[in-house]
């Protein structure tokens, strides 16, 4: 790896570029800045969108007649450090240990963005120019669901017209196993705010008179599923496709053990989950809902007999296909209106959505990905599996602008993105260079 390479990937890591705290806006702006002058400086044409929220990078090659057109697409925006205590090196202040890069963004998506560009590089100081007419889309706002990127995509339609997309920022299903993913989850996501009295109450003068809203909050909670971790709104599962036989049979036969290694990754106790799927079937073919954060009352030292006037909570629910995110959301805020217990009050906002994807891994673009895994790997047969997270601009690229998407990621399984210690192997910053080289080539033919 040229020095080079690595000193530009640890700047790219210094950018604090959180997207959902005000706080980072100009840190945001600096690190979307700072990809502007890195691509004008590999010979192409760059500039920033701006946006009603955070700026879009947009780059490209001159384009000629006749050649097809290839739209990369990443993410330079991160999520929260946090719990800063549990980083045993600060999150935006990279280093290289064993061979590893331990950064917040380093795999998602900082790293996996960057092999593409450092590709690109290489191929024009090499041949003058790509093999494809290029477009390069990095957006700042796709961990806070991409709010603006679509009426981007609408009102550049023209001009930002390709045969097909691609994106590396999803997983690998084992080290050195080259990986294609031909779906992904959605998410919809909504807050919960239950309210009692209207200030804080002492529970020796009022406890017994009045509902306790984390009482109420809890008790709703738990009429989200039932004993054996189905979801219990009505009409959840209703439009949900059956897993195929091919795919379950496939799933089986990948290169890992996924109970294990979810079991060892994760540190659970025990697998827990819908009954009659695998581990593997739940986390890439069945929807959830997930309570992910949960408040009221007091945190401090000690004791407080008090009576929280409130308690809120915030859920998310993966969806997949054929499952309609605001049509889940309205089942889900019946549900929760309907079990809400006596004595409180309720209110419900909405959060972002996105939807699923589902392609096809053997369509012309998706064989020719295979191909160029193949190349990128050594020989090896790519892996084709589905996935659990969200990318929820790829539905998108679908329905605005007519065209699939190939997810070809470079995430291992312990590389702790949205976590403390989030890491990428130098090796696959590797791998992803000589990817990006094979995949643009490959679609070039
Ligand atoms: N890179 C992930 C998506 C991902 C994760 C795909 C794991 C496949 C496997 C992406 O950056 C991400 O985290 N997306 C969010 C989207 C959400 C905030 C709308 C997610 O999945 O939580
Ligand atoms: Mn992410």
């Amino acid at each position: 790896m040229r020095a080079s390479h690595l000193e530009e990937y640890y700047s790219f890591l210094r950018f604090p570029s959180v997207s959902t705290d005000e706080e980072y806006a100009d840190k945001i702006a600096e690190c979307a800045s700072w990809l502007v002058e890195k691509l004008t400086s590999i010979g192409l044409g760059a500039k920033l969108m701006p946006t009603p929220g955070h700026p879009i990078v947009w780059a490209k090659n001159k384009h000629q007649p006749g050649r097809k057109t290839v739209m990369i697409y990443g993410h330079y925006d991160v999520q929260p450090p946090d719990p800063l205590e549990l980083w045993d090196s600060p999150p935006f202040d990279p280093v290289l240990k064993d061979g590893y890069v331990y950064a917040r963004g380093s795999t998602d998506n900082k790293g996996q963005i960057l092999a593409h560009i450092l590709g690109i590089q290489e191929t024009i100081e090499k041949d003058g120019d790509l093999p494809v007419n290029l477009h390069l889309i990095i957006e700042g706002e796709e961990e806070i669901g991409s709010g603006n990127l679509g009426n981007f995509l609408s009102q550049n339609l023209e001009a930002l017209q390709c045969d097909v997309v691609v994106v590396s920022d999803t997983g690998m299903i084992a080290k050195g196993v080259p990986t294609l993913s031909y779906g992904l989850r959605g998410v919809t996501a909504l807050e919960l705010k239950v309210t009692s009295a209207k200030i804080d109450l002492h529970s020796g003068m009022f406890g017994g008179g009045v509902a306790n809203p984390i009482t109420a909050l809890a008790q709703l909670l738990a009429t989200l599923h039932d004993k054996e971790g189905r979801v219990a709104i009505e009409g959840f599962y209703d439009a949900v496709k059956p897993l195929d036989m091919w795919e379950r049979e496939a799933w089986r036969k990948l290169p890992i053990d996924g109970d294990k290694e979810i079991l060892e990754e994760t540190g659970a106790p025990a697998l827990f989950g819908e009954e009659g799927y695998s581990t593997l079937e739940r986390l890439w073919a069945r929807p959830t809902a997930e309570i992910n954060g949960i408040g009221g009352g007091y945190q401090g030292p000690g004791t407080k007999t008090v009576i929280p006037s409130h308690a809120m909570a915030k859920l998310t629910f993966r969806l997949v296909p054929n499952q309609d995110g605001p049509q889940i959301l309205e089942l889900a805020k019946k549900h929760l209106r309907k079990h809400c217990p006596p004595g409180v009050t309720l209110d419900i906002t909405d959060g972002h959505s996105g939807p699923w994807y589902l392609t096809d891994p053997h369509s012309a673009v998706g064989q020719a990905a295979q191909r160029a895994l193949r190349e990128a790997f050594d020989g090896k047969e790519p892996a084709l599996i589905r996935e659990g997270g969200s990318i929820p601009i790829t539905s998108q690229f679908r329905t605005i602008m007519g065209v699939e998407t190939l997810l070809l990621g470079l995430a291992l399984a312990d590389c702790r993105a949205h976590s403390p210690n989030e890491n990428f192997p130098l090796e696959n910053l590797e791998a992803g260079i000589r990817l990006n080289k094979a995949v643009l080539k490959e679609l070039a033919r």
